[in-house]
């Protein structure tokens, strides 16, 4: 089993699109049982599945131990694809966690929900709290989205410097270049100083993902944006290999 962090402190940068559709690509393509854990009270996950968001406010409840976790999950319109859905109760899932004092409950809870989901991906909410140090205590990798820019490189080390200083013995974390338009210079010169990190395209299709409300994968499969969600898929699970040998 492997939790799947997709992490920035910065907001906007493409976190929840990414989520969603590296969980339809680890469901549809690669066949896990997979859960997406949306973590964000903006509870952008359930609206890019196309599920209905949850009418109690009990996402807290689970943090609490006052509800079994598998019993929080919704399904989707995807074969083998859970969701586990934020609400408006996560707003104060930082102080409930330091209030707790229980510094691994989410990686308890994904050590539960992994007997059944092999592949766990959590959406993240753009803060380094309390729900940020859970977050690397509870991941076997940290996707990290950085818009490109000449300072992407910079952005990378900043939030890798902010995660080894919140947790000790982080997981890996691979950087990726997400809404890359290569007809501006700057992005082409992003490209050419990070030549290995994946690449995500700038694309209408992308942002259509919000319209249809699906991963970008059941409506345009064949697009140049879900091949960059597919390359990214694998390179994620090429470094769970990796990891998993050490
Ligand atoms: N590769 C892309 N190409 C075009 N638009 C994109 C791309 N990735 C994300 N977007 C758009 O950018 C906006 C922000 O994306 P998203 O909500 O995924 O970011 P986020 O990091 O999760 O934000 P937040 O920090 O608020 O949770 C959305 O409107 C989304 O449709
Ligand atoms: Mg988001």
């Amino acid at each position: 089993m492997a939790v799947i962090a997709v992490y920035s402190v910065k907001g906007g940068v493409g976190k929840t699109t990414l989520a969603a559709n590296l969980a339809w690509c680890a469901s549809q393509t690669s066949g896990w049982r997979t859960l997406l854990w949306d973590i964000d009270a903006a509870s952008g996950a359930a609206f890019l599945l196309g599920v209905d968001p949850p009418k109690s406010r009990t996402a807290d409840s689970v943090f609490a131990r006052e509800r079994a976790p598998q019993k929080a999950v919704v399904r989707t319109p995807y074969r083998g694809l859970d969701l586990l859905p934020a609400d408006q109760s996560l707003w104060s899932l930082d102080a409930q966690l330091a209030a707790l004092g229980k510094k691994r409950r989410l990686a308890k809870l994904t050590e539960t929900l992994g007997e059944t989901y092999p592949r766990i991906i959590l959406d993240c909410p753009p803060v380094l709290n309390q729900i940020s140090a859970q977050t690397m205590r509870a991941a076997d990798v940290v996707i990290v989205p950085l818009p490109p820019s000449p300072l992407s490189t910079r952005a990378f080390a900043l939030v890798a410097a902010e995660v080894k200083g919140a947790a000790k013995g982080h997981p890996p974390m691979l950087p990726v270049l997400s809404m890359v338009d290569r007809r501006r210079t700057l992005h082409r010169d992003a490209l050419a100083a990070n030549p290995d990190w994946p690449v995500i395209p700038l694309a209408s299709a992308i942002e259509q993902c919000a319209v249809h409300r699906a991963p970008i994968g059941a409506f345009a499969p064949s697009s140049p944006a879900a091949r960059g969600f597919e390359l990214l898929w694998r390179a994620i699970e090429r470094k769970l290999t990796q990891r998993k040998g050490k």
